[in-house]
């Protein structure tokens, strides 16, 4: 077993940085849907909408950041291309979706896939002392739940 810089088993940092590029394919993904749906939401709730889903884009922006950074950290090269998301990709595509329920649905769908890509990252982090990674995905889960609990309270359903 060989320790790299930052004290962590290279081959199973550079394992976990590729795990890292699937959920960073994926948050790309979810950005595009919250993007698509500030733009193309139509109806009474616009002016709420239309913020709120900036306001999810805009976190969602920092996540990419720090999952790519992350994976430069870990020895890794993170995706940055369309077609290497395309490959990888497991969140929904939502497309020309312009009716409220069905836009927050697209977001509840995207976190669920989010979620389980970031709890095996969290497991596999932890089996390896990947401190930095495990307590980002941590953070992600914690605030995603959160989200899903208030998308699913709007559309008037329990979690
Ligand atoms: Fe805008």
């Amino acid at each position: 077993m060989t320790l790299n810089s930052i004290g962590l088993d290279t081959d199973q940092t550079k394992e976990l940085a590729g795990d890292l590029n699937i959920l960073l394919a994926n948050f790309q993904t979810y950005y595009q849907n919250l993007r698509g749906i500030h733009w193309n939401i139509l109806g009474k709730r616009f002016f709420d909408l239309h913020v709120k889903f900036e306001e999810l884009y805009t976190d969602a922006n920092e996540k990419v950041d720090l999952i790519a950074e992350r994976i430069l950290t870990l020895g890794g090269t993170p995706l940055h291309t369309f077609d290497d998301y395309v490959s990888v990709a497991l969140v929904p595509v939502g497309k020309n979706i312009s009716e409220d329920e069905k836009a927050v649905k697209l977001i509840i769908g995207s976190l669920t896939e989010l979620l389980k890509i970031e709890r095996t990252i969290l497991k596999k982090s932890g089996e390896i002392d990947d401190e930095g990674t495990n307590s980002m995905m941590s953070d992600f889960i914690t605030e995603q739940e959160k989200i899903i609990w208030m998308m699913k309270a709007w559309l008037g359903e329990s979690i």
